[in-house]
Formats: structure tokens, sequence, C-alpha cells
């Protein structure tokens, strides 16, 4: 079963939404499985320290190598990839979230305060993986988002098994524009195209919209599939 393990010093976070929806109701058929490690736990202090102040000085607190390194080692006992959340780490994808998917399952590390110990991320070879050019307060919601990504690929998980092939990203594009009922809305129609039954023309237009949508909105997106999609072969 796919099992993603979070090492966090704020477990009563877990589940939070990844109890509800698709997600919550697979988690709750034993469709994957989510064990919350309290990083706290391993800790061996009066107090419980699980952070120190920075070597070199400067503001905040850093998540110490030790304690974190304990909690680590006895979760992480088989060969699931071990990430830790990170802005400064490989920005996240929809091709990586595929690849999770199809894994064992992650164990993803929750950094807080300012960071973590760097000998830690080498020592225990975690990839960092950053879900936005952005800075959380810590990598709570950054798991859930990954493993939320993850879950819904899971078979059995999502209920239209097509709509994972045709969303955005699928196939190197952002995913074309969607309507339902009432066919006119506050003076707007339906494309009509959409309501003509002819479902070559209705791919056609979709295909052609996903395409615009991409070029105008994410040239990035557009370079790469001009690259690598176009030919036919997804290599990318
Ligand atoms: C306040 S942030 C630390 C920011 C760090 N001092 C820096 O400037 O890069 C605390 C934790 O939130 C998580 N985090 C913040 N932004 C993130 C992002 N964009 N993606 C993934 N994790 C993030 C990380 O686990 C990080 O260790």
């Amino acid at each position: 079963m796919w099992r993603a393990s979070v090492l966090t010093i704020l477990p009563d976070m877990f589940p939070g939404p990844l109890g509800s929806s698709l997600a919550g109701k697979a988690l709750a058929a034993g469709g994957w499985a989510l064990d919350v490690v309290d990083i706290r736990g391993f800790a061996t202090d009066r107090h419980r320290s699980v952070d120190d102040t920075p070597a070199g000085g400067g503001p905040g607190m850093v998540m110490k190598p030790d304690v974190l390194g304990r909690a680590i080692d006895a979760t992480a006992k088989d060969d699931r990839p071990r990430l830790l959340l990170s802005p400064r780490g490989s920005p996240l994808t929809q091709g990586r979230v595929e690849a999770l998917a199809r894994g064992p399952g992650i164990v993803l590390v929750c950094g807080r305060f300012e960071g973590v110990d760097e000998r830690v991320i080498a020592a225990r070879a975690l990839e960092e993986i950053s879900i936005g050019d952005y800075v959380l307060s810590g990598g709570e919601i950054a798991a859930m988002a990954l493993i939320d990504a993850c879950v819904r690929l899971l078979p059995g998980v999502m209920g239209a098994p097509a709509s994972g092939a045709e969303e955005s990203f699928a196939d190197g594009l952002l995913e074309y524009p969607h309507y339902t009922r009432p066919q006119v809305w506050e003076g707007h129609a339906i494309p009509d195209v959409l309501i003509s039954g002819d479902h070559g023309k209705i791919a056609a237009w979709r295909r052609a919209e996903a395409e615009r949508l991409t070029r105008e909105r994410r040239p990035d997106l557009w370079a790469a599939f001009l690259r690598h999609f176009r030919s036919g072969s997804r290599t990318g």
C-alpha cells in the first residue's frame, strides 16, 4: 500500500484536509496509509527541544540534526524517497508527482523555524522539494499539498479515471476551459462547438484552447511543450 510518513513538530495538523473528500475516503478505506511522526518524541532533554540558535548568529532557530536524525532513522527503514519540504528545493512538478505516486510512497520531513541543520540533510540524503517560490511558515501545508497531489493519482481514488489523463500538465499543456448548464448565463453562452455533438470538433477545439492558454499564460511550459511533446513522444 502507498504510504506517506510525515515527520513534524506539529502532528496535530494531520490528517487535516487529507482526511476529507476523495483522499480522506481513500484513507479511511485503506487505499493509502499515513503515519505522522512527532519529531519532539526523539528529543532527549527535559524540555524536549527540537531547535537551537543558529551557528554564526542571526535571527530565528534551526532544527537540531541529532533529534531529526533519530526521528528519520526510526521512520525511514525502507527505500521510499526521503524528501525535505524546502523553499530552496527543486520545484515540484506533475511529472514528479506521477513518479512518486507510482512508487511505494514517501517520507516527508517538515521544516519549521529558519530551517534544518545542513548536516542532517546531507547525512540522511534528504532531497529538497519546493512547492513554489514563496515562503510558508512550515513544511506541513507543503507536505499536505504534495501528498494530496500523489494520492489523487492512486488507483481507485479519483472518481472518473479519464480526468487525470486530460487535466493540466498531463500532456505538457494547461487544461482547456470548462462549461456546464445553464446554456446561457448572464448573457454568456456556452461555445457552440461544445453543444454540437461532434466529438472530433470538440476534441480539436479543446486542444486548440489548451495550446492557446498555455502559450498566453505559461511561456515556460509552452517552450517545453514545443521541445518535448509536440512530436507526440513525451520525454519531459
Ligand atoms: C519559514 S520557512 C524557512 C525559510 C528559510 N529560512 C528560507 O529562507 O529559505 C520554514 C519551513 O517551511 C517550509 N517551507 C516554506 N516554504 C516552503 C515552500 N515554498 N516549499 C516547501 N516547503 C516550504 C520548509 O520546511 C521550511 O524549512
